[in-house]
């Protein structure tokens, strides 16, 4: 009973703090016009992001409230505010965020008007605040991944105190919605479902920075993309550090499985895509929703990490590779035409050349469609960083290239078998390299470049798959 009484209080309060930080967007307001008048013109704003698709979904609803505040959104780091939301995964996003902050630096003794502020996962290690409280004293204003709603309240602060404004939580229960939101496309948007991480896989700081799981109700998801299919969106990647386990803490518990089919029922929604899945979560009921779904993706991103059962014990991933290829093997049998992806660390403490091949022999049995190979990064406070057994960074590389290399060349074999086929890609963007060229996404996320008018971007067309290169295809529209 008390804790009912909680959650429907958290639910006022949290639509309480919706209307408070929308007078603080007002408030934002009055200081951009100021700055405005003294600029004679209107001041500008970069959001950059880095790591992963959640934090590219939270720098949509920083960029929201800087739009509505009066800033000009653009794509440069001279702008008169910009904002780095941050990553932490793995110590190369950090080294880069301190590389680049310097390059800031300069460019702010340009503008005296320039503002800078870090928020993101980052910003939840105390060493890192530390530092850039002694070595960046230029930065503005510093928040984490817990308070991001109140960013138009931190905003104000930052106009109206002398100095760094600090403000870092280290935990939140709270979840807020309706924020404003700048999407970066018009026709797909991410969707947090849920947030934080309870897995403690030992080699992740994840579960530290980003806190305990929380479930957002099933209304307020299928309200949310109800509104974004109202405003032409046709493309949801629903996100979360482990879809599996969503909804188990709700006052009203439902699985991932029953909130993908009150999706799907959506009208105007085209595809359905989601991120991440752990295996050890993934119910057969998961895999037979997505079989008869007309609408989901035919994409399952699957994290395997290691194929060693033992390095897999070590990583307190909670299952064997056995139990791993018993997965894989069912759901490439009930829905063949899925494409499986997957993260793979290299370099666990303690990993040796056998258990290397292990991974090797994984690769091979799944042949997954594309794989994200990363180098193991230790992270300070982890229960892995204080393992003894740390693999020198020489042997790390031999076993690392040995696992791309088989990725690389299972992956080829995967993707080519679409060849001559006619498949419905997203259109999403005009190419990169040649504006002839349209890109677009099949719904097994394989990419597809051919030629069209931008004219189609956000569109769904039938395209002729026609020849195969490495991860992509270059095709012909089928009218
Ligand atoms: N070192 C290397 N890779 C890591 N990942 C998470 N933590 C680490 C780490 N300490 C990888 C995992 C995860 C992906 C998002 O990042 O493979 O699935
Ligand atoms: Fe990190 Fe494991 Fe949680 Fe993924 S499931 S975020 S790897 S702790």
């Amino acid at each position: 009973m008390s804790q009912k009484i909680s959650q429907i209080t958290e639910k006022i309060n949290g639509a309480e703090e919706t209307k408070r930080q929308f007078l603080f967007i007002e408030k934002a307001k009055e200081y951009v016009q100021t700055l405005s008048k003294e600029l004679g013109r209107k001041p500008t704003c970069c959001v950059t992001t880095f790591g992963c698709q959640m934090n590219a979904r939270d720098s949509e609803k920083l960029a929201g409230i800087l739009e509505l505040a009066g800033y000009e959104l653009i794509e440069d780091e001279d702008a008169d505010f910009v904002i780095y939301n941050t990553c932490t995964v793995r110590d190369n996003a950090n080294q880069r965020v301190y590389g680049r902050l310097g390059h800031l630096n300069s460019l702010k003794k340009k503008n005296p008007h320039k503002k800078i502020a870090l928020c993101g996962c980052m910003m939840q290690e105390p060493s890192v605040i530390e530092k850039i409280k002694k070595s960046y004293r230029f930065v503005d204003l510093i928040f984490g991944t817990h308070n991001i709603y109140k960013f138009a309240e931190l905003l104000v602060a930052m106009f109206e105190q002398e100095g760094m404004v600090i403000d870092i939580w280290e935990d939140t229960d709270q979840i807020v919605e309706d924020l404003p939101v700048e999407r970066k496309y018009a026709f797909k948007s991410g969707i947090n479902i849920m947030f934080g991480c309870n897995n403690f896989c030992s080699y992740c700081i994840v579960p530290y920075v980003r806190g305990r799981e929380r479930s957002r109700n099933p209304k307020d998801i299928i309200r949310e993309i109800e509104r974004l299919v109202a405003d032409g969106v046709v493309e949801i990647m629903l996100l979360g550090q482990n879809v599996n386990s969503y909804g188990k803490n709700l006052e009203e518990p439902i699985t991932f499985a029953q909130l993908l089919e009150e999706i799907e029922k959506i009208e105007g929604l085209e595809r359905i895509r989601f991120m991440t899945s752990h295996p050890k979560d993934l119910s057969d009921e998961l895999i037979q929703v997505m079989k008869k779904s007309k609408k989901i993706c035919r994409h399952l991103h699957l994290p395997l990490q290691s194929g060693s059962t033992r390095i897999l014990k070590e990583m307190n991933r909670r299952y064997t590779k056995e139990q791993y290829l018993e997965l894989a093997n069912k759901i490439r049998t009930e829905i063949p035409d899925i494409a499986l992806t997957t993260d793979i660390i290299v370099g666990f403490p303690g990993e040796t050349p056998e258990d290397v091949e292990e991974t090797i022999d994984v690769i091979n049995k799944v042949k997954y469609e594309n794989a994200f190979t990363f180098i193991y990064s230790k992270r300070t406070g982890t229960p892995a960083a204080a393992m003894e057994n740390q693999v020198p960074e020489d042997v790390v590389k031999i076993g690392f290239d040995k696992v791309l290399k088989t990725v690389q060349d299972t992956a080829r074999e995967r993707v080519a078998l679409l060849e001559g086929k006619i498949l419905d890609a997203l259109v999403e963007e005009v190419n990169e390299q040649d504006a002839s060229l349209l890109t677009g996404r099949l719904s097994n996320n394989t990419i597809v470049h051919f030629k069209g008018g931008k004219e189609l971007i956000g569109k769904i067309v039938s395209v002729y798959l026609k020849e195969c290169h490495g991860f992509y295809y270059l095709g012909e529209i089928v009218e």
